[in-house]
């Protein structure tokens, strides 16, 4: 009997699935991040933690690979990418490091951490960690040791002696640069008698780059993780890494300067050279540059290869609630057609840094977002609790506002700047608190976590999901890691893309309206015909699984999303020998 499993998955894994070379695991992978803070607390503090995260990963696994389900279905998210545990002040949600290679004791022991390593990896997880080279503390040893001007760390952040007064007194900043949080980005050290350079918070000293030494002691880093078994980085605040060294108020450019590129280079040459029989990937987090600064991370002009996946926010940064059919082609077009050759895309609707997707375009449209999300070519990254539809909770006072940005404003104006409304605690049940902590939650659970939480999303009937887990389980099939795809507008205000490989082919098509759509998909390249069956439906769909449509007469209602699968002949006729020799081994076994 071992015997025939064997020969079923060598099957499986050699007819329409992707096939899982060493080295390509992240060419299709999806990919959920975990704010640890906010994921599960099972210390009481109110606070997530490590232990928290491998309580739930068997959540995050599913149940791995399970080929024989009746839909063949292959496990469910392959990594997870865990925002930073490092020692912390816990000024900006962790992103201020004391210590690159120490765990907080908010997140728990490096043993946590190894244990979280060997555990996911147990579960066929790969693990992503966050790597933040842009700053640090104020509070790290290099901090304090350049403020005082000790040898040989004199320069490992950006000094300046500041813009000289006509007047007695203390220089001016050197220029008008404002941080990201607001306010000037340099302060003075009365210590140093100069400005150092910040790009977020006064706690979070900008790195000088440019010091060899800062780079090698950096590089020492990713090695410690990658010792500790980090399948890759992700790389905050990339398009910041350097400044321009002219410090004039307007430079031709304030992010993503060449010496960025270079830097990234270094970096997937190290990676590389670490293991050379398995990828180590970099996710360098671009926030909102042109496309060809965007497509520069991923190879230079002589051919030098760089991060294998630039962070891609179109979706979130071009498009929005009153977006058509017509904005989404585009966006995605403009993207997937300035991919240079080889390149693997990716796509993001979430992140800790974003509004909710559910709030930012509608709960309504959150089924037919998710579908897009897990059916474009690529890479997929999904922000904890978007796979169940959380929302933005707009319920957090200013009293219980955390977010260093908000916090920099007032009373009256914080809440537009606040990203704690969307790091709010996973809504895992119904008891108190969301089953996310016994002790006082850090920040307010959203008070909608009664209806909304995962326990009643598994016991649903339909639910997000549920459809989630589908459409994680689909993206297993070849033909959505590696097919093409074919855009096109139809009816009104409907998005529909074919996505075809080898004999099987895919039609997405998703009613973005408030209304009901009768719309003509039968003119797509993909060999599509009218027995063409909905493999997927969104919650709210009035199609059923396994229903045959009419491409040419294909009826939507408000919002509804839809996966149509179409097999050639051929490709039935394997199927259906393979459902009956999995029906004879289950009779068997
Ligand atoms: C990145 C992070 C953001 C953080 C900032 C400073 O943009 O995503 O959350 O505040 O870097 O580290």
């Amino acid at each position: 009997m071992v015997l025939i499993k064997g020969l079923v998955i060598l099957f499986l894994c050699t007819t329409s699935l992707v096939h899982s070379q060493k080295d390509d695991w992240w060419k299709s992978a999806t990919i959920y991040q975990i704010a640890p803070l906010s994921f599960k607390d099972t210390t009481g503090d109110g606070k997530g933690d490590i232990q928290g995260i491998i309580s739930k990963l068997d959540y995050i696994a599913d149940t791995g690979i399970e080929p024989f389900h009746a839909k063949m279905r292959l496990g469910s998210i392959d990594v997870i990418l865990v925002s930073p545990f490092f020692q912390t002040q816990m000024i900006d949600f962790a992103y201020d490091i004391s210590n690159y290679i120490e765990v907080d004791s908010i997140f728990g022991t490096m043993q946590d951490v190894e244990e979280l390593f060997s555990k996911a990896k147990a579960k066929g997880l790969r693990v992503i960690l966050d790597f933040v080279p842009n700053h640090t503390s104020n509070k790290h040893e290099w901090f304090i040791k350049s403020e005082v001007g000790t040898d040989g760390y004199k320069d490992f952040y950006i000094w300046h002696d500041g813009a000289k007064q006509i007047n007695e007194g203390r220089n001016l900043p050197p220029n008008s640069w404002q941080s990201e949080y607001g306010g000037s980005s340099w302060t003075w050290s009365p210590m140093r008698e100069a400005y150092y350079y910040h790009k977020f918070a006064k706690e979070q000293p900008d790195l000088n780059l440019g010091e060899e030494l800062v780079v090698q002691k950096l590089n020492e880093v990713l090695k410690f993780w990658l010792d500790k078994g980090a399948d890759g980085f992700r790389l905050d605040a990339s398009s910041q890494l350097f400044e321009d060294p002219s410090f004039l108020d307007k430079p031709d450019k304030m992010n993503d300067l060449p010496q960025t590129y270079e830097l990234i280079e270094r970096w997937r040459k190290f990676l590389d050279d670490y293991s050379q029989t398995e990828s180590k990937i970099l996710i360098p987090q671009i926030w909102n540059a042109p496309i060809d600064d965007l497509m520069r991370y991923y190879v230079s002009e002589d051919g030098t290869q760089r991060a294998q996946v630039p962070m891609n926010f179109m979706l979130i940064n071009e498009l929005n609630k009153n977006s058509t059919a017509s904005d989404y082609k585009r966006v995605i077009e403009k993207y997937l057609n300035a991919l240079p050759t080889g390149a693997i895309a990716n796509w993001f609707l979430g992140s800790h840094d974003h509004n909710r997707v559910a709030s930012r375009m509608g709960r309504d449209r959150i089924d037919g977002l998710m579908i897009l999300l897990q059916t474009l070519p690529g890479i997929s990254f999904t922000y904890y609790g978007d796979e169940i539809g959380m929302e933005d909770n707009m319920d957090i006072s200013w009293e219980d506002t955390v977010d260093v940005q908000a916090c920099n404003a007032d009373k009256d104006s914080y809440q537009p700047l606040s990203r704690d409304v969307a790091r709010t605690p996973f809504q895992w049940d119904t008891t108190e608190n969301s089953g996310f902590t016994s002790g006082k939650s850090w920040l307010p659970v959203h008070s909608g976590y009664v209806e909304n939480n995962l326990e009643s999303q598994m016991s649903a009937n339909k639910s997000h999901y549920k459809l989630f887990k589908e459409l994680t389980a689909l993206r297993k099939n070849a033909t959505l890691a590696l097919g093409d795809i074919e855009i096109k507008v139809l009816g009104n205000n409907t998005l529909a893309y074919s996505r075809t490989y080898e004999k099987v082919s895919y039609l997405i098509v998703i009613n973005l309206n408030n209304q009901t759509e009768v719309v003509n998909a039968s003119g797509f390249k993909a060999k599509l015909n009218e027995e063409s069956k909905i493999r997927i439906a969104s919650t709210n769909s009035k199609h059923e699984i396994d229903e045959i449509v009419n491409l040419s007469n294909l009826q939507l209602t408000p919002y509804d999303a839809i996966i149509i699968e179409y097999y050639s002949s051929a490709t039935k006729v394997t199927l259906s020998l393979l459902a009956v020799m999995m029906i004879i081994i289950k009779i068997f076994l």
